[in-house]
């Protein structure tokens, strides 16, 4: 059988909201607003226009669209920054054993994610040609929670969205995937993302079984 496998990339397939954390923490303390790894959390998942809100609702701060503007490109330098020293040691533990073993077993892999600069990281991290079709912040006016980029990567599968699986390490990436009828596949806190239908810490505890059982089923 053919299921259509897709991706979320930031805390799924490379960990980088490190890096979102720190160009995000650079421009709140340039605004004089304290911005905590735990305020960073609420962000997985979250469009960057709507990141840079919401941390200026934590300081109250008001600002013109142009200066907003302004600081998402400078938040965006920074960040670029960081993705440009990445290389394929970044990829998180057995990500590609199970990318592997898809290929193996001819099923499409897509790329669902929020993230504008989604395809200059697979590149940075040697994995851009892994991927049947890529769906990013750049093809979607809609964030998750909504699905749109879901479901745009399973009509590039040409799979139903019953035939979907999808691999999330945030709330409102797992809400996605299930408002649109796929399978959720939470990587992460189980106690976080508990509306996943399957839950894992990480791909080590992925096992080959398990991806056989996802496409046969
Ligand atoms: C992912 C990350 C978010 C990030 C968003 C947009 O969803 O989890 O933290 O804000 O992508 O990323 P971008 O690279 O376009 O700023
Ligand atoms: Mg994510």
């Amino acid at each position: 059988k053919t299921k259509a496998f897709i991706f979320d990339l930031d805390g799924v397939i490379v960990d980088t909201a490190k890096y979102h954390f720190l160009a995000w923490q650079k421009l709140a303390v340039s605004l004089g607003i304290t911005f905590t790894h735990e305020d960073n959390e609420q962000l997985k998942g979250v469009s960057r226009v709507r990141s840079l809100e919401l941390i200026l609702g934590l300081g109250n701060v008001e600002a013109t669209e142009a200066q907003k503007e302004e600081w998402l490109v400078q938040k965006n330098e920074d960040y670029l920054g960081y993705i440009n020293k990445m290389d394929d040691s970044e990829i998180l533990p057995d990500v590609m054993k199970v990318l592997n073993f898809l290929k193996e077993n001819n099923q499409p892999i897509i790329l669902g994610s929020a993230s504008k600069n989604a395809r200059p990281i697979l590149e940075k991290v040697n994995i851009l040609h892994y991927f049947d079709d890529i769906v990013d912040g750049n093809d979607v006016s809609n964030a998750k929670p909504d699905p749109e980029v879901f479901l745009v990567g399973a009509k590039k599968a040409n799979q139903t969205n019953e035939n979907s699986i999808v691999f999330e390490d945030s709330v409102a990436g797992v809400q996605a995937a299930n408002v649109a009828g796929m399978i959720s596949v939470g990587i992460g806190e189980a106690s976080v993302l508990n509306e996943a239908k399957y839950n894992f810490n990480d791909f080590t505890e992925i096992s080959e079984e398990f991806l056989l059982e996802l496409i046969n089923q």
